[in-house]
């Protein structure tokens, strides 16, 4: 591995500079991307072509110093490979054509197969591995069990989470069988990514913000850490990390610190010294500029991420250890990747002085 930085990061060892990557990194904020999914016509017409996947996936590490890859793909594959239907509506994001809103229908899902209904996603990783040659490692992702349930009740976004909050009320042990069955899914599909060849692993727990505290209690939390107990993945410095990310994740800091994944990733709505203080040197944390600080010109961003690197070291003991720079959400299509690059080349700047 030519640049080990971020693995070094999620196990708290010393590291050179702050490694940096970004949640939606390769999207279509880069023109490169644009192009590529023209050729392709769609987005799931890419994701599910391995060639066309790697192709985007290494797009953003050929314009700035990023410090690892992220699988080009969509956490809404297990559903589809479930036998939902995904398809995308321009502007309107993920829809599925056959929703589970009832126990009969939960009962009926099962588990889909790794290397034939989700082949075209490990295919994708070991091409991807094969052509990144050691630059930086690769992140292999899933949705958590509770951020997948949402969208496969809904049936697509949703504002106010109507449907899937009447089952928990209504239905709470129906929810609970489509959490279980989303979480082996999740454990089988992370597992195949990592004997696949990818090196971290992040469960994207998009959702469980929406939740009051009771209720990730019961319908998030559990779940991802069974996640964390229940995946294989190896022993001292050749454990494959695992990073759980969560919107509004703030209030459970202390509980995903002991949930047995080896780093938590954060949103911008607490302030990093606040998460070292409170994680205390047990996991690793990443995050958590406010995408949108890159509207802000080049200077407020260069402010920001030393604000952001400094806090972290504050509440760190004054160490740089244990932090993984990335943003605290995704990327949006109109931003301007000159300042991408500017917030890339900051965090390695600042942290390196
Ligand atoms: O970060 C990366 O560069 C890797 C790729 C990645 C995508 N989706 C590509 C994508 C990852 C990690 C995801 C995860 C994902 N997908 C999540 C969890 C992370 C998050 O953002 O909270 C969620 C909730 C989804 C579901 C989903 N897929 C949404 C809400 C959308 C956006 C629809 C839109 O029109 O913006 C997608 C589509 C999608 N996934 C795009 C990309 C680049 C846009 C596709 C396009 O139109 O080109």
């Amino acid at each position: 591995m030519k640049n080990d930085r971020f693995l070094r990061a999620l196990r708290r060892e010393p590291v050179d500079c702050t490694p940096v990557w970004l949640m939606r990194q390769a999207g279509r904020y880069l023109p490169e991307y644009r192009a590529s999914r023209a050729k392709a016509g769609s987005f799931l017409a890419m994701a599910k072509n391995p060639e066309l996947a790697c192709e985007v996936t290494l797009q953003p590490l050929e314009r700035f110093d990023l410090d690892a890859a992220i699988l080009f793909s969509d956490i809404l594959t297990i559903p589809d490979a479930m036998g939902l239907g995904l398809y995308f509506v321009d502007g309107e994001g993920p829809k599925f054509e056959r929703p589970v809103r009832d126990a009969a229908a939960i009962a009926k899902l099962g588990m889909p197969d790794m290397e034939t209904e989700l082949g075209y996603v490990m295919d994708a990783v070991r091409v991807i591995r094969r052509e990144l040659d050691g630059r930086v490692p690769l992140i292999g992702f899933s949705g958590s069990p509770w951020t997948l349930a949402c969208y496969m009740v809904e049936g697509g976004g949703s504002k106010d989470f109507a449907r899937i909050k009447a089952l928990a009320h209504n239905d709470p042990k129906a929810l609970h069988a489509l959490l279980s069955v989303n979480t082996d899914a999740v454990i089988a599909y992370l597992a195949a990514q990592r004997a696949a060849g990818a090196q971290a692993l992040q469960v994207f727990d998009t959702w469980g913000g929406v939740l009051s505290p009771a209720m990730y209690r019961e319908f998030s939390l559990p779940y991802l850490a069974r996640i964390a107990h229940e995946l294989e993945r190896g022993e001292g410095a050749e454990r494959t990390p695992l990073i759980v990310f969560g919107r509004g994740n703030a209030a459970y800091l202390e509980d995903l610190a002991a949930s047995g994944a080896e780093g938590v990733g954060v949103d911008w709505l607490v302030e990093l010294g606040e998460a070292a203080r409170r994680t205390g040197g047990r996991v690793a944390v990443q995050g958590n500029l406010d995408p949108a600080t890159l509207y802000g010109s080049p200077e407020a961003i260069r402010r920001e991420v030393r604000r952001a690197l400094d806090s972290w070291r504050d509440g760190n003991g004054g160490s740089r250890e244990g932090h993984v720079f990335n943003l605290g959400h995704g990327m949006s299509p109109d931003m301007d990747p000159e300042h991408v690059r500017v917030l890339v080349d900051e965090v390695h700047a600042h942290s390196r002085r």
